[in-house]
């Protein structure tokens, strides 16, 4: 069996030796296992070729589509290319594509090319930071709804803004819980990120401030774990229950990642109502329905 590394006291493990594209020396049962305990796992040097990540990623469910509104890489539908010089730089804290009513459970990330320093991953335990919140903070936390769109409020500079267009090319608004159960687990999380635009029912100016606040106990050093790559690395995060970031540290250097995302569910809040569509449409061209979650 392959060796398992915690490396966060509240995130991430480090997988060594694993054979990604055997399920019998290595089943996803006890993949998705370690996933849910650790949120994150760095499969170190997975040694997978394109069609590895695919059919590795498609053990745990229905693919997307690469997104709703950036096109695939070249040949690969499923593939999303987190190319730096195309202007794909995520450095905006966020879980991935939150501005759709069924946002994918699992993203996986494997890394192509890198810089020679910096370009480095983090990823944050959102369940950790409710844990956190005071129990006022906790019980403001779970009564609200946010609304979610591509059309974030944040600064493009001038390399990234021909990526923004198509990025925003058609517009999604979203509300989902500020506090969700994760559905394998029970885990109560915050479910918020960059695309989190503004609270239902209070003003633009309210919402940033409750969205900061709570924002920061995600982005406390504590719960984030940070990926330094290494080509042929394979980066697995529970997009249920995580945030991620990635620091544009490398000045103009190459750095090439493919992403390939599993299909989740909308997302049931405290009360029992689950996800809308505030503005667009259930992207289904991007998504496979899944049911409730
Ligand atoms: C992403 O947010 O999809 C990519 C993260 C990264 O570039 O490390």
């Amino acid at each position: 069996m392959p060796k398992v590394v915690r490396i966060g006291g509240r995130i991430g493990a480090e997988i060594i030796g694993a054979d990604l594209t055997d399920p019998d020396a290595f089943p996803t049962e006890e993949i998705n296992r370690l996933l849910l305990e650790h949120k994150a796992l760095i499969f170190r040097d997975a040694g997978l070729d394109e069609a590895g990540h695919r059919d590795f990623a498609a053990r745990f469910g229905a693919l997307t589509r690469a997104h709703p509104t950036v096109p695939s890489a070249e040949g690969l539908p499923e593939v999303l290319a987190v190319d730096a010089d195309t202007g794909h730089r995520a450095n905006v804290w966020h879980t991935d594509v939150t501005f759709v009513r069924t946002p994918p459970k699992i993203s996986t990330l494997r890394a192509i090319k890198l810089p020679p320093y910096g370009g480095d991953t983090l990823i944050a335990n959102a369940a950790a930071a409710y844990r956190d919140l005071p129990e006022p903070l906790r019980e403001l936390a779970d009564r609200l709804w946010a609304v979610h769109s591509n059309a974030y409020d944040y600064a493009t500079p001038a390399k990234s803004a021909e990526y923004r267009r198509v990025f925003t090319s058609k517009v999604y608004q979203t509300a989902h819980p500020v506090v969700r159960e994760h559905p394998e687990t029970g885990e109560r999380t915050l479910f918020i990120g960059g695309f989190a635009q503004r609270i239902v029912g209070l003003s633009g100016t309210e919402s940033r401030d409750i969205l900061r606040i709570l924002q920061s106990y995600v982005t406390r050093p504590e719960n984030i774990v940070r990926v330094r790559w290494n080509v042929g690395d394979l980066v697995v995060f529970d997009n249920r229950i995580t945030q991620h970031y990635a620091p544009d540290d490398y000045d103009d250097r190459p750095r090439l990642l493919h992403r390939i995302t599993v299909a989740g569910g909308p997302v049931t809040g405290l009360d029992g109502r689950q996800s809308y569509v505030v503005e667009g449409d259930d992207a289904t061209d991007y998504t496979a329905p899944v049911k409730a979650a």
